[in-house]
């Protein structure tokens, strides 16, 4: 049990070999944690638990540092497995522990766990009053799932956020300072850009609401991740940037090729955007983890897209890219589309056509040419790539 902040503690559970998320969709190379708190104060209250195959080890630390007919209350964040998944084994011990969370998430949990604990629900603005401190809940519905809330401690002022302002990584230490801040934010803005970023109108306004709220906000402690200890309002900041369509004025060219003839207009379409001065990255889709590329795409104020023909249509891993993108609802992005063929030549037409109904603004029409491109169609990639640039500056 690691101390967080006065009588808050970090109960210390780090999974250091997590290497994927929601099942295989999210890559998670610096392993990951689920953080749940204890606050001892005359109420000894435990915020969220942990997922289900780390169970029998959170069960020991509760036993070992808290013990189980200790707890007073529970407050549920958030009721998605990973948080709520132990909850089986304490409750089955302690089936009376009242459990605060949303009205939402008392019905989530009652169909994940077929169980009828003893909710309390709330709402934003409810408190518990637990001793010294006063918990105060605030809402963050769809956030990213319809029962998420966050919990202010008043007293020591540390917002236990849940997934807000969390990364998938697992540190040496607990605190965001003490660990490398750059690998900290990377992996902040790659899980926004991997699980938020749909919902960037509903967190642009929640910031602002919780922002109203006056919260003297000393600590973050999010559910993943390092607990963000020196000036904690940097990681709101980002998130106030990252949900007001963010972009780092970048392109990102992706493709994917058989025999690299889309590969060569790649280079010829990234050879035009550096003439004009713009900074560009290229990925071979293929080769590429999706997770990472999604989080470039949410850097970049453009993406162009590329494949070769394949049976009337584009590379599977082209399918893939343009199913996340839809998904993610990215704004305010501007894109094209090319890719080489031999012969019905759908490819380049079929990713303009899916980008474009994804949200993306098509601001060129879509270029193909057959088989290995000449010295001519590498011009006009080239040129693709010069007229691409007005639109990114
Ligand atoms: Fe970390 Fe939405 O669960």
């Amino acid at each position: 049990m690691i101390q967080v902040k006065d009588q808050i503690y970090h109960l210390g559970l780090r999974d250091w070999e997590l290497r994927s998320f929601h099942g295989h969709e999210l890559s998670t190379f610096n392993g990951s944690s689920y953080n749940t708190y204890l606050i001892k104060d005359e109420k000894t209250v435990l915020v969220d638990a942990v997922w289900n195959p780390h169970s029998k080890q959170f069960m020991d630390i509760l036993d070992k540092e808290v013990g189980i007919d200790n707890i007073d209350y529970i407050i549920v964040n958030h009721s998605e497995p990973d948080h709520s998944g132990a909850l089986v084994d304490i409750l089955e011990r302690r089936p009376d522990i009242p459990i605060y969370c949303t009205a939402k998430g008392a019905e989530i949990m009652r169909k994940q766990f077929h169980k009828d604990w003893n909710f309390r629900a709330v709402k934003t603005g409810d408190t518990l009053n637990i001793g010294q401190y006063e918990l105060i809940f605030v809402e963050m519905t769809m956030i990213h799932w319809p029962d998420s809330m966050m919990t202010f401690v008043k007293g020591p002022n540390v917002l236990l956020s849940n997934d807000a302002f969390g990364q998938h990584f697992a540190g040496a230490s607990i605190f965001e300072d003490e660990n490398d801040e750059c690998v900290v934010m990377q992996e902040a803005i790659k899980y926004y850009a991997g699980i938020l970023t749909p919902m960037s109108a509903l967190i642009k306004k929640k910031i602002n609401e919780v922002l109203a709220m006056n919260l003297p906000i000393e600590m973050i402690a999010p559910s993943h991740g390092s607990i963000w200890r020196k000036n904690p309002l940097r990681i709101v900041e980002k998130y106030a940037k990252w949900s007001d369509n963010y972009d780092e004025g970048y392109v990102s060219i992706i493709y994917d090729t058989m025999y690299n003839a889309t590969k060569k207009m790649a280079d010829a379409i990234s050879k035009g955007l550096e003439s004009k001065g713009i900074l560009c990255k290229q990925f071979n889709s293929s080769l590429s983890d999706m997770s990472d590329l999604i989080t470039d795409i949410f850097k970049s104020k453009g993406i162009i897209v590329g494949s070769c023909t394949v049976n009337n249509g584009y590379l599977r891993s082209i399918a893939a890219l343009l199913d996340e993108i839809k998904g993610r609802k990215f704004k305010n992005k501007v894109g094209a589309a090319f890719g080489s063929y031999g012969w019905s030549g759908e490819a380049h037409k079929k990713i303009h056509k899916e980008l474009e109904e994804a949200g993306i603004k098509m601001v060129h029409e879509p270029i193909g040419f057959k088989y290995q491109p000449e010295e001519d169609e590498l011009e006009a990639c080239f040129q693709l790539g010069r007229e691409f640039s007005s639109y990114i500056k």
